[in-house]
């Protein structure tokens, strides 16, 4: 199978002929398979592909196709037929706005994605070097004076200063990240619950978590605002991503609109925040858990990088390292779940998937599939030496996804989480603290519930 079986609309009679997806097993009567998404996500669509290729999920009033090879979720990822839209996009919108990369299509997205990728390129990324370096020390130097870390708080901080520095430079940003972190904490979790409890209404009422939502909302637009507004007013204009989208054009010339901009700062710094965040929290639990692949992780910086701290030019040698943070992208996936909309008739692995249906997959899921991976709950960096690596099925690990949509910003969030995992791992031995609660929280991203952990000087 390839990613050709989404055919075109274009034979679309032949495309009614084909048969509908079959219903998942398990489906309630009244409930469908809410209950059991709801009861644990992460099983549920683990086990989905006992259930066929594709099939069909009862979840309310429209058609919803899961996906669960790596072929027809590459077929989906690559098809021009497959829009961002649905349910999981739809509760983001509040926050990303409409008209951001994350959430526009067809030539709106595609002029965006022009004006941002340079900034992202992997030329551009050793000019982050020197950001990258020196927040990944001061959060080694910062641990020394906390006994126990809560690693929800430190990850998030990091990740969105790390992000607010590199993409829209300037030291006013500093406290504003503060502000920003406390602000998406806030946010995200609250999306989630609006994604998975849909009562549009009910969060329109005074209650108190609204209120902290909506506060949380203005604050970051308010945020925004002002950084935009500063960086003008100084008249600087150096080679960043927020220079890039002050002079950016539309299709006809003109300068994009005021809302275009701030819409797109959100819909960058908030994704890239929130997936860092959240794997960086996953890597410090993988660091407590198997602390002989911390252990390889100290020797290799050692051995590479000598008594001198860790520097981004380094990166490219720390293969144990890189392994390491691949290895936890595979089995902790911060973008656990995707979804797209069909906007034709389209035939996907041999079934009818009709327009305006809604379907989802699940990297977690993918990236577990023991036809894909070898002991494939077993954690093992090993297995992304060049030599196993080409073992791996295509589109078996996207974990930045494939595709016009595929993360501008995989080789900035590898190089980002490769240097801070080796700046972590050689200064300090973990383990979780008590209190800790390390299982899975499933929101919009995937990281550990509560994550406590313990920084024990080398
Ligand atoms: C899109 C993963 C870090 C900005 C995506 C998508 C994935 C992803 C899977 C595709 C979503 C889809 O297909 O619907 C990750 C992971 C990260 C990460 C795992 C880190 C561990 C970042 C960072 C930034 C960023 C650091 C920016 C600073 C974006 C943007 C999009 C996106 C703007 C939307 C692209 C588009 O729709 O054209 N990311 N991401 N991401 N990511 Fe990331």
């Amino acid at each position: 199978m390839t990613v050709e079986s989404a055919k075109p609309a274009s034979a679309a009679s032949a495309v009614r002929e084909l048969r509908e997806p079959p219903l998942a097993g398990g489906a309630m009567p009244l409930l469908g398979h809410g209950l059991r998404l709801a009861r644990d996500p992460l099983d549920f669509f683990s086990r989905l592909r006992d259930h066929g290729d594709v099939v069909r999920l009862q979840l309310g009033p429209k058609p919803v196709y899961a996906v669960t090879t790596p072929e027809l979720t590459g077929a989906v990822a690559l098809s021009p037929d497959y829009i961002i839209a649905g349910p999981l996009w739809e509760s983001l919108e509040s926050l990303l706005g409409r008209q951001g990369v994350a959430t526009a299509n067809g030539a709106l997205h595609r002029r965006q994605r022009r004006t941002i990728q340079p900034a992202f390129r992997l030329d551009a990324i050793p000019g982050y070097g020197p950001v990258m370096e020196e927040e990944a020390h001061a959060l080694v130097e910062r641990w020394r004076s906390l006994d126990v870390i809560d690693a929800t708080r430190e990850s998030f901080r990091v990740a969105v200063r790390i992000a607010a520095r590199c993409l829209m430079g300037g030291t006013y940003t500093d406290d504003r990240a503060e502000r920003i972190c406390a602000a998406l904490a806030t946010l995200f979790s609250g999306m989630y619950q609006r994604m998975v409890i849909p009562l549009g209404p009910l969060y329109r009422l005074p209650f108190p978590a609204n209120r902290a939502f909506n506060r949380a909302l203005a604050d970051l637009h308010l945020l925004v605002d002002e950084i935009i507004a500063d960086r003008r007013a100084s008249g600087r204009k150096p080679d960043d991503l927020l220079t890039a989208l002050l002079k950016a054009e539309d299709d006809n010339g003109d300068p994009i609109g005021e809302q275009e901009i701030h819409d797109q700062v959100i819909a960058i710094v908030t994704p890239g925040s929130e997936t860092v965040g959240s794997t960086l929290m996953s890597l410090l639990q993988v660091l407590a858990d198997h602390p002989d692949h911390a252990d390889r992780i100290r020797d290799e910086v050692a051995k590479v990088v000598g008594d001198r701290p860790v520097a981004f030019a380094d990166i490219e040698k720390l293969r144990h390292t890189r392994n390491v943070v691949i290895e936890t992208l595979r089995l902790r996936p911060a973008v656990w779940i995707l979804t797209r909309r069909a906007v034709a008739d389209t035939e996907l692995g041999g079934y009818r998937i009709p327009a305006g249906a809604d379907i989802v997959y699940s990297p977690y899921a993918i990236q577990r599939d023991p036809r894909s991976f070898d002991a494939h709950a077993e954690f093992d960096p090993d297995r992304w030496l060049p030599e196993r690596a080409k073992e791996v099925p295509k589109y078996a690990m996207s974990p930045f996804s494939v595709g016009n949509r595929k993360c501008p910003s995989d080789h900035f969030s590898m190089a980002e989480l490769t240097l801070l995992t080796a700046a972590m791992a050689s200064a300090y031995r973990f383990e979780q603290a008590p209190g800790s609660d390390d299982a899975p929280r499933i929101g919009i991203t995937l990281r550990p519930r509560r994550l406590l952990v313990r920084a024990l000087p080398r």
